[in-house]
């Protein structure tokens, strides 16, 4: 039996972003610069990460990044985002990116990138404090 993973035929978690890639997102070589994506994705994955921290986080690791397909000038990229797990202090959030070129239906959508962000939930000193239980109820 193979070892991959089923390219995935819906995106997985919570939608975070949709935002359309621009020239001013490019490489020199016109292609849409990879680093771009990685902000776009870590915005999304702080998202849920600060809801379940009840405020600062600060991202420590990024795991298992890879990009599926390149992106495009023009194309819509969404983000999705889903907490995995939850430690003392730590927030780890399956992030994934699909892109959806101008004027296609959205079930024509593909992933384009997916990785595993963690956060630490920090005080106002930058230092790690525990992610509280209360924030599992709102
Ligand atoms: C985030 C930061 C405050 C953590 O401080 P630290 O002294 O390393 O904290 P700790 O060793 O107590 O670890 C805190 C948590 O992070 C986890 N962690 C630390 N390094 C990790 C790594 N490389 N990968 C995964 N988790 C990690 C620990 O397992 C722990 O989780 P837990 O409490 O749920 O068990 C500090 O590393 C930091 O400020 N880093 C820079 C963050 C930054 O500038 N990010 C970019 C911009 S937001």
């Amino acid at each position: 039996m193979s070892d991959e993973k089923p390219i995935a035929t819906l995106p997985e978690g919570q939608p975070v972003g949709r935002v359309i890639a621009m020239p001013a997102d490019t490489n020199p070589e016109g292609d849409i610069f990879g680093g771009w994506l990685l902000a776009q994705m870590d915005l999304a994955g702080a998202t849920p990460a600060f809801e379940r921290a009840g405020g600062r986080c600060a991202t420590v690791a990024l795991d298992g990044m890879v990009f599926h397909q390149p992106v495009s000038v023009g194309d819509e990229v969404s983000t999705y985002a889903k907490i995995i797990r939850v430690g003392r202090t730590s927030i780890r959030v399956h992030v994934e990116a699909w892109k959806r070129a101008r004027g296609q239906a959205e079930a024509l959508s593909v992933r384009v990138t997916e990785g595993v962000f963690t956060y630490v939930a920090i005080d106002q000193d930058r230092k790690p404090r525990e992610v509280p239980l209360d924030t599992l109820q709102k």
